[in-house]
């Protein structure tokens, strides 16, 4: 095997290799977004979802539930309570997200928005109990005023830990009480923000190195009907003014319904921003171009209806990049970021087809390019990987201004071996950039949830990710798909990162990403056997970049079959320093999987290597992913 290091081919684009998050499996509330009640507004279409009555001793007191839609329409439902409890207690209490994570020791915060009816002679603990009904943290809140609704906060710690705890509000005395927005967060969130993101799993996406992160999904963007569509205007703001909607993953797949699955957009487009930002990946959101799920529904938008989805593209714009003393812009300087988040690039439909998408993909490209015309747009190119449908929408886009055309593959282990050289031939002449926006390598199921997460199918992708990285003057974004998932409450697997309510784990897949992600380097160079590239012949796949200013080679060697193999590399235009290279080397057998009580099933381990001047030799192992680091002068 020959690498040209003198010989780039491209420069590998800085936004390479990203992640694709999408609110399916819990991904978002009841996942990243740290809040523990469910329902905390009780907007949820049955409004005590999550919630029930708690009558202590001889206590008594009822729950209405008002809607004040006309003065409130984006938080309408508010709890009023009447409370009859001279001795024991009557209150609420909330069952989290199957269940709430507690960590012992950890400090929570909680809120409440309250409107004293009559309640100068309430008070309320609030109480966390685990798993068995122990109570593991109290606190208390002893005024109420009758001057309106007001928040209240109190904090406390953990006595112990809890998978499943839940929490309980519970009043003493006699008084009536209006009740909303009833919230219980750790204080320990991503960049401590309060009201944020879950730490562990925010950590496990900036320890990717995301290039960029493509938000909010995926299906969820077009919604089963327009009007469950992804509104990004109303998941910005203060969060007790973003207004709920069901999930549209909600009832899909009735053996593993989840009917507590709405969005809270408590993670809304602000929130979006300022991860991509902390994580330094840039920030690529999809639209709704006037077409409902075309799976669910074929609802469109009439083409004369079309403008206030294209407002809402426009108006996305100078949210992120306008000055403070536009509306949009004014905006996010209210919510605490007056700077610009450097939008770049934006996506017009997920997963369109057919001719109304490309009519409506026209009017979104006028009208956003006409105003900003440098904003890159990123057209669908369907759930297809080939076919009459996708010859079409290649054909209409290739004359287009898209940036990119975002091809999605979720298909068998075998196809990805297949198609590691599916760019080779690409035509590069004029037109669009690939992003691969959506792809996992998909094998049999098994018992455990994180089963199809194999080692068997995460080699498949990194074989199929060699051909990306050899083609990244064409191939200039990819991500896997899905990012999370709740151990009970996924709808979607494989996924990359499994989690409960206290754990993480990184799947095999996960770390083929992270190997490809860190080590990017700065510039593609031929890997050669034979004169040609390595795309599979003996099983044996390869790319390389280097990165320029630390002048190392970054030599990634996939080898597919179940025996060693040696390997003879020369390096073409350099040679080694004194600095060992090292072999971050990621094996195992290809049924092997990792699991929250496993995480560490398959993760990569270093290896030292030898160079001798521009020659180097080592084994790869059986179903094997090799990311070899060469310092050369
Ligand atoms: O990633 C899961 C789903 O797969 C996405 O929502 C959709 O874009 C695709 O069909």
């Amino acid at each position: 095997i020959t690498v040209q290091i003198n010989k780039p081919i491209t420069a590998v684009p800085p936004a390479m290799w990203g992640i694709f998050f999408e609110d399916i499996n819990f991904a978002a509330d009841g996942g990243l977004y740290a809040e523990l009640v469910k329902n905390r507004s009780f907007e949820f279409n049955a409004p005590m979802m999550g919630w029930k009555e708690v009558k202590q001793d001889s206590a008594t007191g009822h729950i209405l539930i008002v809607n004040r839609a006309t003065e409130n329409s984006a938080n309408p439902r508010y709890a009023q309570l009447s409370v009859n409890a001279a001795q024991g207690a009557y209150g609420l209490s909330n069952e989290g997200f199957r269940g709430m994570g507690i960590h012992k020791g950890e400090q929570y915060n909680f809120s409440i928005w309250a409107n004293g009816r009559d309640a100068a002679n309430l008070k309320a603990k609030v109480v966390l109990l685990n798993n068995s009904g122990k109570q593991i943290g109290e606190a208390a809140l002893d005024q109420f005023s009758n001057n309106g609704w007001q928040q209240y906060n109190v904090s406390f710690t953990a006595a112990d830990t809890a998978v499943k705890g839940r929490l309980q509000l519970l009043f003493t005395g006699k008084g009536e009480i209006d009740l909303d927005m009833i919230s219980l967060f750790p204080a320990h969130t991503w960049k401590d923000r309060p009201g944020g993101l879950r730490a562990d799993l925010a950590q496990k996406l900036a320890d990717l190195k995301p290039g960029f992160i493509r938000f909010p999904g995926g299906c969820i963007v077009e919604g089963r009907e327009l009007a469950s569509r992804y509104q990004w205007k109303r998941t910005v703001g203060k969060p007790e003014d973003r207004t709920l909607i069901i999930n549209r993953w909600n009832t899909e797949f009735a053996h593993r319904a989840a009917p507590d699955y709405f969005q809270s957009f408590g993670l809304g487009f602000f929130e979006y921003f300022q991860l991509a930002e902390d994580m330094g990946a840039a920030p690529l959101p999809i639209l709704n171009c006037g077409m409902a799920c075309q799976f669910n529904s074929s609802e469109v938008a009439a083409m004369n209806e079309l403008d206030p989805y294209v407002q809402d593209a426009l108006d996305l714009i100078e949210f992120a990049n306008g000055s403070v003393n536009t509306k949009w812009g004014g905006l996010r300087a209210a919510m605490g970021h007056p700077a610009p988040f450097h939008l770049s690039m934006m996506g017009v439909g997920n997963e369109q087809w057919d001719e109304q998408y490309i009519q409506r993909y026209k009017v979104f490209e006028q009208a956003i390019h006409a105003k900003y015309p440098d904003i890159k747009l990123v057209s669908s190119a369907g759930p297809f990987s080939k076919g009459p449908m996708f010859d079409y929408l290649w054909k209409e886009l290739k004359t287009s201004q898209a940036g990119f055309i975002d091809e999605h593959y979720y298909m068998p282990p075998e196809w990805f071996l297949a198609n590691a050289g599916r760019y080779d031939h690409y035509d590069r002449t004029q037109g669009p950039k690939i992003f691969a926006g959506e792809y996992a390598a998909h094998t049999k199921e098994g018992k455990e949830a994180e089963s199809r997460n194999t080692w068997g199918s995460a080699l498949a992708e990194a074989a199929f990710m060699t051909g990306l990285e050899r083609n990244a003057d064409v191939v200039q974004m990819a991500s896997y798909a899905p990012l999370l998932a709740h151990v009970e409450a996924w709808q979607w697997r494989p996924d990359l990162i499994w989690f409960d309510n206290l754990r993480s784990a990184g799947t095999p897949n996960y770390y083929v990403q992270q190997l490809f992600s860190v080590n990017k380097g700065t510039q593609v160079v031929p890997v050669l056997h034979n004169g040609a590239a390595l795309a599979g012949t003996d099983s044996l796949y390869a790319s390389a970049t280097i990165d320029g200013p630390a002048k190392k080679l970054l030599l990634k060697i996939v080898n597919a079959s179940g025996r060693p193999v040696q390997l003879a590399i020369t390096l073409q235009g350099g040679a080694a320093t004194g600095e060992a290279p090292v072999n971050q080397l990621l094996t195992a057998a290809t049924a092997d999987f990792n699991t929250l009580d496993a995480p560490q099933q398959v993760k990569p381990t270093t290896q030292p290597l030898t160079a001798t001047g521009n020659k180097l030799a080592f084994t790869a192992a059986p179903a094997s992913l090799n990311v070899v680091t060469v310092p050369y002068r």
